[in-house]
């Protein structure tokens, strides 16, 4: 099959939390095109299991794939803990997940070999981020916490709210006792509480976002295709955002956040996929 390198790169996530992956991939590909998908009428994928995280996965595959996208981003961790090895051979198109870039970027930081992981029930479940680092360096020692409430605070834009600071304070304790001296933020909504949870855990703690790694890894993917594309001035909507549900909401926190003016952003119906 013969990819079109203009064509644009899929991005998806439960909800808003992917917004973090895209704004990288903007900010370090601005030749790139996107197309998003936010799952906002079924997050969140944290709490459900892997067989409906798999099917809501192949959905928006379709779905991104009938937007004729060239490479797919899955810019959750749950979904890439839960179907990015099963989906990938299913694919005739690049496919990345935003787990391996993050425990590559956790190794090469922790000094003292003790590494920290938030996320959702589902991934922090799956210990995969646990697998990648012990791959990459057999001494490191990982302690996960899935912190649920984060994804429902952030969908609601509590970003700077008390009350996050107080269930932050409650989840993190745990970690502080750890003594880690890197923490992965596993869960793709968690870079927008970034300055909740670095007030929490101090400024010795390097916190990881993976986002800015998968973003230049899919860069290397890209460019090894020799997929990437040759520029999108004369798109009249480069960057464009479906959802399952509450468009106008999503919209308003994409424009909150990204670089970018969000005019484009759309209902669909996942379940036709
Ligand atoms: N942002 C997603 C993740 O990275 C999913 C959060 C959720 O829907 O529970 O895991």
């Amino acid at each position: 099959m013969k990819i079109d390198r203009n064509a644009p790169v899929g991005v998806f996530d439960s909800g808003v939390g992917g917004l973090t992956v895209a704004r990288e991939i903007m900010r370090n590909l601005p030749s790139e095109k996107i197309v998003y998908f936010g799952d906002t009428a079924r997050v969140p994928y944290g709490s459900k299991s892997k067989e409906t995280i798999i099917r809501y996965s192949r959905q928006i595959i379709r779905f991104l794939q009938g937007q004729q996208v060239k490479a797919i981003v899955v810019a959750c961790n749950t979904a890439s803990a839960f179907a990015l090895e099963e989906i990938r051979n299913e694919l005739d198109i690049p496919i990345l997940g935003v787990i391996e870039p993050g425990a590559r970027v956790a190794a090469q930081e922790t000094k003292n070999k003790r590494v920290g992981v938030i996320g959702t029930v589902g991934t922090v479940g799956t210990g995969i981020h646990e697998d990648y680092l012990r791959r990459l360096d057999q001494e490191i020692t990982v302690i996960g916490k899935a912190c649920p409430l984060f994804v429902p605070l952030v969908e609601e834009g509590w970003l700077h709210d008390p009350v996050t600071i107080e269930v932050a304070s409650r989840y993190l304790r745990e970690l502080q006792e750890k003594e880690i001296d890197t923490l992965i933020l596993g869960c793709t909504h968690y870079p927008l509480l970034r300055s909740v949870i670095r007030q929490v855990m101090g400024d010795d703690v390097r916190l990881v976002n993976p986002a800015y790694e998968t973003a230049l890894e899919l860069g290397r993917l890209l460019k090894e295709e020799n997929l990437l594309s040759a520029g999108k001035e004369q798109e009249e909507f480069p960057y464009r955002f479906y959802v399952s549900d509450l468009a106008e909401k999503f919209k308003d926190f994409a424009n909150s956040i990204l670089p970018y003016d969000v005019e484009m952003t759309q209902k669909i119906d996942i379940e036709r996929f």
